[in-house]
């Protein structure tokens, strides 16, 4: 009878400290963003709109291949928001703001939420891959959040890639940069070294205030169900003094816990997202039962309340994914093993 009480016992304990063990296979299931803000119907060309669509597309197109082959949610997650943080549509990466002095710095974090480790980085220049910085921070380092110089140094210690910061240099978010440093009555700072001269890359620029928008995050479920979530940004355009925004904080852009059943990646007005714990207050809601779509609706309404605007996505150990913003558009997707890969873009569209 001890025997019998001691196995259910244990059998009980590992299925509570293991929800992965006690979650039936649903399949894989991957949800993207590439950043909410003022995006407007008419607002992008049909040249433009489509650009998005193909690169959120071909992003997800990556992540269920890494999903598809048996690969973890974490790789899923580092994999698509690698090809994001190339593409220079997306405020990550290739194609982030600038600082108000012309500089480019890189915030970065990841979570796994089967054991709640995670990793940050902020103010990265050189790294190529600030989502890579941040896993190797997870999982080879003692800490979960290093900025600057050091955190730039312990990534080539990793092995990282590092480029030319004029590597991350687009002509839209340095025109973008300059026009908003007139407009505030700020210097204008000389072009970057190592840019290419004006007029040779060409500006790809929507008339969207994307000043304090972009950013591009993540969330994933894999056949083992285990969750993970994912973000990176440039931050906000025009930034001064080292700021750092939401997504490197750790419940506030980025949170994943299969405890209570959620990935969450946000995207917003950081200032606003940090004061809500946008992330870990989603989690909050979906262990205390409420279901994916239900707790970003309400988690969004909660950071307008105090301001903020802007989008998150979450993923339940179910696979169902839930997007909410309260901006007219957030670039997202998702899909699920055996299913069709969905984009929008706007507001009101289908998701
Ligand atoms: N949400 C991006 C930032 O505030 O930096």
């Amino acid at each position: 009878m001890k025997t019998w009480l001691a196995a259910v016992a244990t059998a009980l304990t590992v299925a509570l400290a293991s929800p992965v063990l006690a979650q039936d296979n649903v399949g894989w299931s991957l949800a993207i963003h590439g950043g909410a803000g003022v995006i407007e119907r008419g607002s992008l060309t049909p040249e433009q709109d489509a650009a998005y669509r193909a690169s959120l597309d071909g992003a997800l197109q990556v992540g269920a291949e890494v999903l598809d082959n048996g690969g973890s949610a974490l790789d899923a997650v580092e994999a698509v928001i690698q090809v994001l943080e190339d593409d220079p549509l997306f405020n990550a990466g290739r194609g982030a703001v600038f600082t108000a002095d012309g500089r480019i710095e890189h915030d970065a974090a990841i979570m796994d939420g089967t054991t709640r480790d995670a990793g940050a980085v902020a103010g990265l220049t050189r790294t190529r891959h600030p989502i890579s910085a941040a896993r190797a921070v997870m999982e080879n380092s003692p800490h979960v959040f290093l900025i600057g110089q050091g955190a730039e140094t312990f990534a080539r210690d990793q092995g990282l890639e590092e480029v030319e910061p004029a590597f991350f240099f687009t002509e839209r978010r340095w025109r973008g940069l300059v026009r908003q440093l007139e407009r505030e009555g700020l210097p204008v700072p000389a072009r970057p070294a190592g840019a290419p001269a004006e007029g040779a890359m060409a500006a790809v620029a929507p008339p969207l205030d994307e000043r304090k928008f972009g950013t591009v995050g993540v969330v994933a479920l894999d056949r083992e169900g285990r969750l993970a979530a994912g973000t990176s940004t440039g931050g906000m355009s025009g930034k001064r003094w080292g700021r750092v925004g939401d997504v490197p904080v750790i419940g506030a852009g980025t949170y994943a816990s299969n405890v209570e059943g959620c990935a969450v990646s946000a995207t917003g007005s950081g200032e606003y997202f940090i004061r809500a714990t946008v992330a870990r207050d989603v989690c909050h809601r979906t262990g205390a039962g409420a279901d994916v779509q239900s707790a970003a609706d309400a988690e969004i309404e909660d950071v307008g309340s105090i301001g903020g605007d802007g989008g998150v996505i979450v993923m339940g150990t179910d696979g169902s994914v839930g997007f909410a913003m309260n901006t007219s558009g957030m670039y997202r997707g998702r899909v699920a093993e055996g299913g069709n890969r969905l984009v929008a873009i706007y507001a009101d569209e289908d998701d």
